[in-house]
Formats: C-alpha cells, structure tokens, sequence
C-alpha cells in the first residue's frame, strides 16, 4: 500500500492535515533534543520527510522503512541521508546503536508495535530517548466528533481528489480509530521497558507526542537525558545513499 502512494506522498498529507503536519514535526524534533554529531534511528521514515530535519542540523539520521517504494522515493529527493531496508519488529541494527530514535506517524502501522517499541529500545543507547509521533484522541468531545465526522467524511472524499489511492485514506481513518488513546499507549511503552513516559497533545489531541527514555545503564549512573526530561516544563500533559537491504 506504502509503494503505491509514495510518489505523492508528503504532498497529498499536507493538503489532508490542512498544513499541520509541518507544525507537529517541529515539535517532535524539539522533542528530541539531539545535535549534531548523534546518530538517530527515524523509523518508519517513509519518503523521509520526518528524518530531513536531522540531517540539515547536521545529525547522523538514518531513514529505516520496510517499503521500498517510499525509500526510493526518499532517496531521490535526499540523496545525502542514508535509507535502509527493514522491519521494525526486526530491527537490522546491533544494540545500543543510536542515541536516540523517533517514529512519526508510523507506529500504528506496523503489524506488531509492541515489537516495534521493543526493538527501538534494543538499539538504543542506555539513557537514550525515544519520541514517537502518532494520531490519537481529541480531548475535548465537542473537537472529537467533529473530527471523527472530518475522519469518516470528509478526507474519504478529498483523498479521492487529491492521491491516487484513495483506499489508503480509508484505511488510515479506520486505523485511526482503532489505535489506543494517549494513556493506553504511554502505558505499551512502560510495559515494553521505557522509563519517564510522558505525552504532550497537539491540535487538542489529534496527535500526540510520547517521550520516553531508555533505562541507564546501572553501571554508568544516570544518564544526562534523565535530567534533561525531568527538567522538561513545556505543555506535557501527564505521565504518557543506497537502500541498502541489511542481511538481517
Ligand atoms: C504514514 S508513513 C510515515 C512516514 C514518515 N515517518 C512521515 O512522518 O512522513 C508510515 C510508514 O510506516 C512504514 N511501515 C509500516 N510498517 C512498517 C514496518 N513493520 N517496518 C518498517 N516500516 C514500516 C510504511 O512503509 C510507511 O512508509
């Protein structure tokens, strides 16, 4: 499905998301709090748009995506980020590899999450950070129906319009729907290992952006993330160059 919409992809999500989808990056790259030099893990990256931010800060990101369709995609637009082939519920990346790894709008769509936050946590550094990025429920239920209506109606409709697939903007309604809301999800990644989970809701929770952290390991004390994430007083709601094919 991935392969098919690749082509107009980034344009066909700007035109859905009314222009917000350049607003939410910014806040999980802020999220992130990584500079230059680190090395992050952007799962899911698709055609790569969530991982260009962190190669133009001079970041060392590599795009990991199990459809090669949106790699290439990715890596004719941005030939000077590296691309790689895999799953994310079987990640081709030895332990403690990143400092720290991000998932925007593609964690509902793996088969498997709980692997997925699982593995993400195998390849992160002790102390590392993890944001994901994915729909989830408005808080307010006036705002909640309204999108639901917007959801289920309205961009069926546009997407027929505007992407050559429109099937897949069911699906992504649908899949909206179905995924857990801001706490159910803040507790998967507690289950699956990670510390300090917190969320902040965006456009009054159409998305939401999990922070989490990599426990330290107990031999080097704790981590400067940790205090970096306690420190944190922004609007966080609550506790929540070739597509290389890795042999692994
Ligand atoms: C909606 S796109 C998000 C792309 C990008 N992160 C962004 O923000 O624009 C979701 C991506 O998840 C990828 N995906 C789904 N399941 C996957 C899996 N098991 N392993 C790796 N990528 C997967 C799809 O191929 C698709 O490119």
């Amino acid at each position: 499905m991935f392969d098919d919409v690749a082509p107009k992809y980034d344009v066909v999500n700007d035109v859905l998301s009314l222009g917000q989808t350049r607003r939410w990056r910014k806040v999980v790259v802020e999220a992130m709090g990584v500079s230059a030099g680190q090395r992050v893990l952007d799962l899911a990256a698709g055609t790569g748009t969530s991982s260009e931010p962190y190669a133009d800060a001079g970041i060392n990101v590599i795009a990991c995506d199990f459809s090669l369709g949106m790699l290439k995609v990715g890596k004719r637009r941005r030939p000077d980020i590296d691309f790689i082939a895999g799953d994310a519920t079987r990640l081709p990346f030895a332990d403690n590899t990143f400092d720290a790894s991000t998932i925007s709008f593609g964690l509902r769509n793996v088969n498997e999450p709980k692997k997925a936050l699982a593995e993400m946590l195998r390849v992160t550094k002790p102390g590392g950070r993890l944001v994901i990025a994915e729909f989830s429920q408005p808080v307010v239920p006036l705002w909640r129906t309204m999108y639901t209506e917007y959801l289920m109606r309205a961009l069926p409709a546009i997407a027929v319009k505007v992407s050559s697939n429109p099937d897949a903007y069911v699906y992504l309604a649908e899949s909206i729907r179905a995924w857990p809301d801001q706490d159910h999800l803040a507790a998967w990644l507690q289950e699956a290992g990670w510390e300090t989970v917190t969320y902040r809701n965006l456009s009054g929770g159409i998305v939401a952006v999990h922070r989490a952290q990599k426990p330290a390991d107990p031999s080097t004390g704790p981590a400067a993330g940790a205090a970096a994430l306690a420190a944190h007083t922004g609007p966080v709601a609550k506790l929540r160059r070739n597509i290389t094919r890795p042999g692994r």
